[in-house]
């Protein structure tokens, strides 16, 4: 049922191999890929990197991981914590662009990920933050036993050293140099009434920080999926890491139709010019290609709405409404107050002094200091800001079948249980080094979707993002508010102090025309990086695409793990959860397939004939 099929590839693969690829560990350019791996992950980024990691821990289990992107060259732009943001690391990122935001100002937005081994975490901001017991209760009451706050904190615990002392591959902590300006913030803030945090990982997020990083204390440097877990087990003979390659779609291995003896088996290639090569599983194949693309996999792997994959021209193998829906992030405004000098002194001299002690403003994210507000604190109107949230007119995708209008209500009654608590944000504001007070909406009620644009990734490869951001209109009210809070922050005596300017349209005496600042900021407002939730946790009853062991409905070796898994988004930056996702992803495979191969899970609706190419027969992707 589950022999191996023998590894295909061509002479113009051989090519391809000799000159762009790079199979780890190190053979000395001795082809070294197996002919049949136990686990095929696709996607070096923190999913990916930690079950990884974690499943090769036993010698005697093969991993192998697929990873579009390159290996960083750990320049000083991607080190270097006071570069974070100013030299953007492009060479490392794909860019994305959003289709045109209807209930912004019609205009598209860019979007940018991490296409390099380690994903985001090479280009991201650094920020540590977990979120609060509240946001992950909420996964639990949503039909995800276990993966409460109580069930995740093992798994919060294990991937950090952090400011509790405990052990883990990623470093977190602060850096060696605070901008004066996040002082005359955090006393700003206060002054307004919102209460220092001294720990904003413990469990209750609400409150002002000076906010904890994913940096090595010795170094001061960042500390990333592939300096955590994958440079220390480099020379572990059963982890083989092969680059440059995009895994371009997911087969069905022996058993072919019958989807409960079926293997999936990635085929990956660099592009379409060149034969597909296939990877055969023994175990399972683990999808860690984050939010984007490991949707947009499964959609044109048969795996997605019926109605799409036909649309596309995709054989429909499991009708699963979810795939690429329940789209949500963090709507962000960066409004800037100024560009104060932040440092006080040169370029040269700052690099100078960070390469020779590991000390001063080089050493600082771009992100110091951050206050978390819980709706009370920011807004008189709490009733009435929940009632608008409540009552207002749902505009969800109408692609949107009943099972995800289901989950939609489920998520509803949480976030309005969320948004009127004081451990729970209703949004952030972040002092950043170029004196930008960027606002986010924490508790994001709009949904959107991501879906594939042809049946092939490299075809008219970006596919269609929408995130919809403020198509509930809460969202955009919640940015209005904290646009006003900013306006009264800036005007305590410790902020007035470096006197900032707000930017046009923002000021202080335009912002008494609501109606002329909406329009403003609607404008502005663009991603907060944080996409999550395309291939939710959540029962098939509100639209769910894996169960709570990560496995894809309707198939018994394919599992879920990165941002995608996420089914509310928790008030914080996000990458914190996703490592502890990885974590316990690792346990619960490790679990299940100390014995007999997994069970079938449960199937939506009735099976549907698929014409899946079988292994040996495909050879383009
Ligand atoms: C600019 C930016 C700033 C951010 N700042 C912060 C922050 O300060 N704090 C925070 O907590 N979070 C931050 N985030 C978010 C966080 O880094 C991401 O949410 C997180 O890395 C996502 O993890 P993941 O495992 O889902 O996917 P990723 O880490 O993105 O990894 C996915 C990997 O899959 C690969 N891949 C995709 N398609 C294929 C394919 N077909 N075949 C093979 N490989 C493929 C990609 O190249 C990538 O390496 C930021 C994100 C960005 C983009
Ligand atoms: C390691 O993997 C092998 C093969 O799957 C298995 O038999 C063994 O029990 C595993 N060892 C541990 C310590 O889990
Ligand atoms: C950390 O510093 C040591 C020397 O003190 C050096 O060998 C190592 O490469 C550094 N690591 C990083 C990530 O900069
Ligand atoms: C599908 O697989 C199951 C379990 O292996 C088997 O019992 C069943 O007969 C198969 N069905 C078909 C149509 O092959
Ligand atoms: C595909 O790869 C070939 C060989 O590496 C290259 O010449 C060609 O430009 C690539 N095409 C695309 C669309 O990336
Ligand atoms: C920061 O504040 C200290 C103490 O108030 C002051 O001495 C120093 O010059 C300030 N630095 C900058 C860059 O403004
Ligand atoms: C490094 O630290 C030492 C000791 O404090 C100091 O004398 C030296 O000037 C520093 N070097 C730079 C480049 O700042
Ligand atoms: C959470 O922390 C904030 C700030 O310390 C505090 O005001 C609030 O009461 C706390 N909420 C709960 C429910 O503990
Ligand atoms: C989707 O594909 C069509 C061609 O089929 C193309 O015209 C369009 O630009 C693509 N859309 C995106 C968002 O790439
Ligand atoms: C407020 O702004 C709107 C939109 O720009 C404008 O139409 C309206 O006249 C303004 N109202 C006042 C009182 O200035
Ligand atoms: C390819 O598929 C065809 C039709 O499904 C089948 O007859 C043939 O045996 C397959 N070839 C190989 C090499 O498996």
């Amino acid at each position: 049922m589950l022999s191996p099929i023998t590894l295909a590839f061509t002479s113009s693969f051989l090519l391809s191999f000799t000159s762009g690829v790079r199979i780890l560990p190190n053979t000395n350019g001795a082809l070294s890929l197996l002919d049949s791996y136990d686990y095929i992950i696709v996607g070096a980024g923190i999913g990916g990197l930690v079950v990884a990691n974690r499943l090769s821990e036993n010698a005697s289990v093969s991993v192998l991981v697929i990873e579009s992107g390159d290996i960083d060259d750990r320049a000083e732009d991607i080190s270097i914590p006071g570069n974070v943001g100013l030299e953007d690391p492009r060479r490392y990122e794909v860019k994305l662009e959003m289709t045109p935001q209807e209930f912004l100002d019609g205009e598209t937005r860019v979007f940018t990920q991490g296409n390099v081994v380690g994903g985001s975490t090479i280009v991201n901001g650094l920020v540590w933050t977990r979120g609060s017991v509240a946001d992950f209760d909420a996964w639990e009451h949503l039909g995800n036993p276990g993966w409460g706050w109580m069930g995740l904190l093992p798994y919060f615990r294990k991937p950090a050293i952090d400011e509790h002392g405990l052990h883990g591959p990623v470093e977190v902590g602060y850096p060696k140099y605070f901008y004066n300006q996040s002082h005359n913030f955090l006393s700003g803030i206060q002054k307004l009434g919102i209460p220092a945090n001294e720990d904003p990982n413990n469990g209750n997020a609400t409150g002002a920080c000076i906010v904890p990083s994913s940096m090595t204390a010795k170094n001061q440097s960042r500390s990333d999926a592939r300096t955590a877990y994958l440079d220390p087990v480099l020379e572990r003979p059963n982890l083989h890491l092969i680059t440059g390659h995009a895994v371009a779609r997911i087969l069905y291995g022996k058993g072919g139709k019958n989807s409960s003896s079926s293997t999936y088996i990635p085929s990956f290639a660099t592009n379409q010019t060149i034969d597909t090569i296939i990877a055969t599983c023994k175990k399972e194949v683990i999808l860690a290609a984050g939010s984007i693309f490991s949707p947009v996999l499964l959609q044109i792997s048969g795996i997605g709405p019926a109605k799409l994959l036909k649309s596309l021209g995709v054989d429909v193998a499991i009708d699963l409404p979810g795939v690429g829906s329940n789209l949500q992030d963090h709507p962000t405004l960066e409004p800037v107050y100024d560009s104060w000098d932040i440092v006080g002194s040169t370029r040269d001299a700052v690099r100078e002094e960070y390469l020779a002690n590991r000390t001063g403003p080089w050493t600082a994210p771009m992100v110091n200091a951050i206050a978390l507000p819980a709706l009370s604190w920011i807004t008189e109107r709490v009733q009435e800001v929940l009632d608008d949230a409540a009552n207002a007119k749902s505009t969800l995708p109408s692609s949107y079948d009943a099972t995800l209008r289901e989950g939609y209500a489920a998520q509803k009654t949480e976030l309005l249980s969320l948004l009127a608590r004081t451990d729970t944000p209703a949004y952030e504001v972040m002092s950043t080094s170029w004196g930008q007070l960027a606002i986010s909406a924490m508790q994001p009620f709009s949904r959107g979707t991501v879906l594939a644009n042809s049946s092939s990734i490299f075809e008219n490869s970006q596919p269609i993002i929408d995130p919809r951001f403020c198509s509930h209109p809460i969202d955009c009210e919640l940015l209005l508010i904290g646009l006003e809070f900013n306006n009264r922050l800036i005007q305590t005596p410790p902020m007035a102090a470096l006197k900032p300017t707000p930017p046009p349209g923002f000021g202080i005496e335009e912002a008494q025309n609501r109606t002329a600042l909406d329009e403003t900021m609607r404008r502005k407002i663009t991603t907060g990086f944080h996409l999550s939730g395309t291939t939710s946790m959540l029962p098939l009853a509100y639209g769910g695409v894996v169960d709570p062991s990560l496995r894809v409905y309707g198939t018994r070796n394919l599992r879920i793990v990165d941002a995608g898994v996420i089914p509310l988004i928790p008030g914080a930056h996000i990458q914190a959860a996703i490592y502890a996702i990885g974590e316990k992803a690792a346990d619960i495979i490790k679990n299940e397939n100390s014995g007999t191969l997994p069970s079938m899970n449960p199937r939506p609706g009735e099976p549907q004939d698929s014409q899946q190419a079988s292994p040996e027969n495909s050879s383009k992707p």
